[in-house]
């Protein structure tokens, strides 16, 4: 059987961790819904459905890959693990599914559920789904946060799948967001720098592990390939018929039309995952509908953003993966010592903290300047900080802690200008003529030279604080 979304609900049901909410408006209150969730670690995938005005079709699907369980689910990890457990998971499954790409070509297949419905011509309507306006300042209804936007490189044919900010600007009409540098981005400047229309086709729903590689940084042409190695078998693509690109055969809705060479159209503000509406308004590519494939009931799957100083765990799926890309480029890089690298779930890649074990003047130096341009944290990146072998590079408290006592700004920050970040960049004044920012990296490793001499921290006996917990656990209920 084909796994889609509706195969993943049922397995996450079955795992006691899916809330159904009924008659949340699509108007700001499942955007409040899945912020609040997303704040506390343990919390359930919320789907949505009777939404007002859908009540008789389209349902919403947020807070997919927020925990560790349900990113297993979605990767197919076996064992329930914890936060640690599935980091290593990947570490080690990583390298066989880079080495299995080739042998996973994507297969067509002539079937696909979607086509249950079809809307062409005059009868196009995106507003048939229940798009959600997340957050306040949002300039519109955004219809792509999850989604997987399919386009062709015109030299090449490559496909690529990325997942890029939708809007819905009426009926017909679709706003696309891609950053500078993005593969999806390249495809369609090349069209338009031949005056040609960029043919473009978008899954707004499917299994979340679509969602999950099209929005990792895999080679361009890859995507497939990847999902095939995950899963073991080849994915499964249905060629359509207006544009002829492969698009995943377990969508739930399927869109698709061109993005003309001239056209562009008022995109955001939009909540950023940032914690901002840093991009502001600007001139953004459309795509003009041609054809609207989707199921019966169709499920959007949305991937909003929150304040993440608030809704910390929003962004779980990526940290946890791209931790343990960035560990492996680093070993491939030839970095030793690494003991756990973290990209943080709440930050992204504005705060990547390595942990490793000192052996050799220059070490922690060399291990900052990999971190911080590696293809896994390079882009929009802010602070990386290196940490000694005792310090968990997950736990910010632990790291300010290091950076506090064992570094000194005079020698131990360093700043590397002009390097790759993006309209989201909140420190960017916009308009802007191109998007730098800078990398600061601090090495908070106790000093190379005399760290056996360093002082002693304070650690608790574990036997000791046993002893009186013991004897004094009242204090502590
Ligand atoms: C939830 C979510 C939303 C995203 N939205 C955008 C977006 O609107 N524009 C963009 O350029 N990248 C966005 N990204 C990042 C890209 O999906 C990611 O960099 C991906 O690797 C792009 O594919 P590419 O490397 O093939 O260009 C988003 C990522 C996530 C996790």
């Amino acid at each position: 059987m084909m796994q889609d979304l509706r195969t993943w609900l049922e397995a996450v049901e079955n795992i006691g961790q899916l809330e159904v909410v009924s008659g949340a408006h699509w108007n700001l209150e499942m955007g409040a819904l899945v912020g609040l969730v997303a704040g506390k670690q343990e919390h359930p995938a919320l789907l949505f459905d009777k939404i007002p005005d859908y009540e008789k079709g389209g349902r919403v699907l947020g807070c997919a890959m927020t925990t560790p369980g349900r990113v297993a689910v979605t990767f197919d990890i076996q064992g329930n693990p914890n936060h640690y457990e599935l980091a290593e998971e990947f570490r080690q499954k990583l390298p066989g599914w880079e080495k299995g790409m080739r042998s996973f070509p994507p297969k067509a297949v002539n079937q696909a559920a979607f086509l249950e419905n079809i809307q062409t011509g005059k009868d196009i309507n995106l507003w048939t789904f229940p798009s959600p306006l997340w957050c306040e300042l949002d300039i519109g209804r955004y219809i792509g946060t999850g989604d997987a936007v399919v386009t062709r490189d015109p030299d090449t044919g490559e496909i690529n799948v990325g997942t890029y900010r939708i809007m819905v600007h009426d009926e017909k009409t679709l706003g696309l967001f891609i950053a500078p540098g993005k593969h999806g981005r390249i495809h369609v400047e090349k069209y338009r720098s031949r005056g040609q229309d960029c043919p473009v086709a978008v899954s707004f729903g499917h299994h979340p592990l679509v969602f999950g590689i099209a929005a990792l940084e895999v080679p361009s042409g890859a995507e497939y390939n990847f999902l095939g190695a995950v899963r073991n078998e080849p994915y499964p693509v249905f060629i359509e018929e207006i544009t002829g690109l492969p698009v995943p055969a377990d969508s739930e809705i399927i869109v698709v039309g061109r993005s003309p060479a001239g056209k562009t159209r008022e995109e955001g503000p939009f909540s950023e995952w940032t914690g901002y509406y840093a991009s502001k308004q600007a001139q953004a590519p459309i795509i003009e509908v041609e054809r609207v494939y989707y199921r019966h009931n169709p499920v959007i799957l949305g991937v909003p953003n929150s304040n993440p100083a608030q809704s910390a765990y929003f962004r779980y799926y990526r940290g946890v993966i791209k931790s343990a890309m960035l560990h492996n480029e680093l070993e491939k890089a030839g970095l030793v010592g690494v003991r756990a690298v973290s990209i943080s779930e709440a930050f992204g890649e504005q705060w990547v903290v390595v942990s490793i074990t000192q052996r050799y003047a220059g070490h922690a130096k060399q291990a900052a300047l990999l971190a911080s341009q590696s293809r896994s944290s390079v882009h929009m990146g802010r602070y990386v900080v290196v940490v000694d072998d005792d310090i968990d590079p997950r736990d910010i408290d632990e790291v300010i802690w290091a950076i506090c006592t064992r570094s000194d700004p005079v020698q131990d920050i360093d700043i590397i200008r002009r390097t790759w970040s993006s309209p989201l960049d909140p420190i960017i004044r916009k308009p802007a003529e191109a998007f730098f920012n800078s990398r600061g990296i601090i090495d908070a490793c106790k000093p190379f030279e005399w760290k056996d001499e360093f002082p002693k921290e304070i650690i608790m006996d574990q036997e000791l604080a046993k002893r009186v917990k013991g004897k004094w656990g009242d204090i502590f209920v």
